[in-house]
């Protein structure tokens, strides 16, 4: 029997990092943080002084990428040319920037290829010993994993999503820290959304709505549907 593959997409501040990661901890799966990815290929390209405009450089750039992740969900870390970025990937600089390798599709065919091979690996060995895996993006559910076991479209309305990436970023959800996370949640998205649609739940995805919900009550909720949908 091969190992149980949980697809998670969804929007900036829909809260999908965290939840991939308590519903790994939860059934002992890896965890593959699919964005952490783009991140780390957009710092490489940064480093290396590709302009992220010059399209083909880039997907140059990204197939060289010479990149390492952990999947244990209780200390996932991304290593570029061996050095940690872990912190480095999170920056403003690399957010506002990551929609030009996102919306490069040369880009995303080698990405894709990529953690095609990690959820193979998953389901019949690497870290998890073929446990499986929760892999997290924009086009998991769609692209990357369609034939997963559990495929989860996880939405929040904008403002609930938009308190919390500014709670992440700048300690609060008052007016002024809103309005500054605005264009990292809604630009970024509205850009993204050019080339991945992630915003309406294909056929056969589950949609888990969190505007409500705190982080444990999500958990419990996407463990809900994986019990339903592939119980074991
Ligand atoms: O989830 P995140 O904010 O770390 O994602 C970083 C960027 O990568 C964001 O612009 C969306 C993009 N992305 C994507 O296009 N496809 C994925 N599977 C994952 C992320």
């Amino acid at each position: 029997m091969s190992g149980l593959v949980v697809a998670i997409d969804g929007p900036s501040g829909s809260g999908k990092s965290s939840v991939a990661r308590g519903v790994a901890v939860a059934l002992g799966l890896a965890y593959l943080d699919t964005g952490a990815m783009y991140r780390a290929a957009t710092l490489w390209c940064l480093t290396q002084g590709t302009p992220l405009t010059d399209r083909h450089a880039v997907a140059e750039q990204v197939r060289a990428l010479p990149l390492e992740i952990d999947l244990d969900p209780a200390a996932p870390a991304v290593r570029v040319a061996g050095e940690d970025v872990s912190v480095a990937i999170r920056a403003t600089e690399i957010s506002s920037a990551v929609s030009a390798v996102a919306t490069n599709l040369e880009a995303r065919a080698e990405l894709g290829r990529r953690q095609r091979t990690v959820i193979e690996d998953e389901s019949t060995g690497g870290w998890s010993g073929g446990r499986g895996v929760v892999a997290e993006g924009r086009d998991i559910t769609t692209a990357i994993a369609p034939d997963a076991d559990v495929r989860v479209l996880l939405t929040a309305s904008e403002a609930a999503r938009l308190s919390r990436r500014a709670k992440e970023l700048h300690g609060s959800d008052d007016e002024a820290a809103v309005a500054a996370t605005r264009d990292q949640v809604v630009r970024r998205d509205a850009d993204d959304a050019t080339v991945v649609e992630f915003q309406v739940a294909a056929d056969g995805v589950v949609t888990v709505d969190s505007s409500d919900l705190n982080l444990e009550q999500t958990v419990a909720a996407v463990l809900d549907v994986v019990a339903q949908v592939a119980p074991r």
